[in-house]
């Protein structure tokens, strides 16, 4: 039977504002402590399946890194290697394999994949990336830009590219924290109402330069994600003017960050310039990764409960 009563962590909106600042808040004492070497492993005992239908490194090596420092162990399957591969229905594995451990963590295609598995799972289940969202790499990029330039209220962040599921966490996010983002995509690759309903957190510009002016962070995204590799030539056309270069960072504010999720594609949607320039913070990013998901490990375990 379904169990309602289990915090998953599946799209941002999960979470309440004072939840994602509390994380945010056990993030900054977590990387503290790692940073001077002090043991924290309130997670002893607990495991971290993690189910990959996709590649991965960063949400892989952050995960796996991070159980194992707060004390807790992991398992990663793949849809090669498990029955999923072999059309055991999803139902069924979120029933057997959260009988077997505390907390699972999935990556995916459809967002409806792991809210059928979260709906049958007894425990929480973390959404580590989905064609529709991507809510740990935002809370990472959230906690980066507070860690540079302080709170995020009331800024402004300009999405250039692709209307992927970063750009819809970015939006939820927006929402949430009550910042707002400027979003240029090509034409035929516009936002999705439905997963975009119109607000004031947020405007759609054609040109990216109207999106990028005045902006306190730029953030771009690879023009092809995981999935839809059959479209990558029309794409590549697509979205030539969507590329953040030096002259498109000109027109954001002198002092913006830049920040992408990795893995980028250097000379696509963003230049190595960029990339490797002064304004570019995307290692401290992809560290983040580590950081913020074990703070929210240790929320969806053990609550506020930790010291
Ligand atoms: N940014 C991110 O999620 O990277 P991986 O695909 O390497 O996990
Ligand atoms: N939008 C990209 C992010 C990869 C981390 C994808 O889904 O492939």
């Amino acid at each position: 039977m379904p169990d309602g009563s289990i915090r998953h962590f599946l799209q941002l909106a999960d979470f309440t504002r004072d939840e994602i600042e509390h994380v945010f808040e056990r993030s900054r004492v977590i990387k503290d402590r790692f940073k001077r070497y002090e043991f924290y492993q309130p997670l002893r005992d607990r495991t971290l399946a993690m189910v990959f239908e996709k590649a991965s490194t960063r949400t892989r090596v952050s995960f796996e890194a991070g159980m194992y420092q707060m004390g807790g162990s992991v398992i990663h399957i793949t849809t090669g290697d498990s029955q999923l591969g072999r059309a055991e229905p999803i139902e069924d594995t979120a029933r057997v394999i959260s009988r077997m451990v505390d907390l699972v963590m999935i990556r995916t295609y459809e967002q409806t994949k792991i809210e059928r598995f979260a709906a049958y799972s007894r425990v929480p289940v973390i959404n580590g990336l989905t064609n529709e969202y991507h809510p740990c790499q935002i809370l990472a990029d959230i906690f980066t830009f507070i860690e540079q330039r302080g709170a995020i209220a009331g800024r402004t962040v300009a999405w250039i590219g692709d209307a992927n599921n970063m750009a819809y966490t970015w939006l939820q996010a927006a929402k949430l924290l009550g910042f707002t983002v400027h979003v240029s995509t090509p034409p035929a690759y516009a936002l999705d109402p439905k997963l975009a309903p119109p607000g004031p957190h947020f405007k759609v510009f054609d040109n990216p330069r109207d999106a990028a002016r005045g902006a306190h962070l730029v953030t771009t995204d690879v023009w092809t994600s995981m999935g839809y590799e059959a479209e990558n030539e029309a794409r590549r056309q697509a979205f030539t003017h969507w590329r953040v270069d030096a002259a498109l960072m000109k027109f954001a504010a002198p002092d913006a960050l830049f920040m992408h999720c990795l893995p980028a594609h250097r000379g696509e949607e963003v230049t190595e310039e960029v990339l490797e320039g002064p304004q570019s913070v995307v290692w401290d990013e992809a560290e983040n990764r580590l950081h913020v998901q074990k703070a929210l490990m240790e929320y969806l375990l053990l609550g506020r409960d930790v010291h």
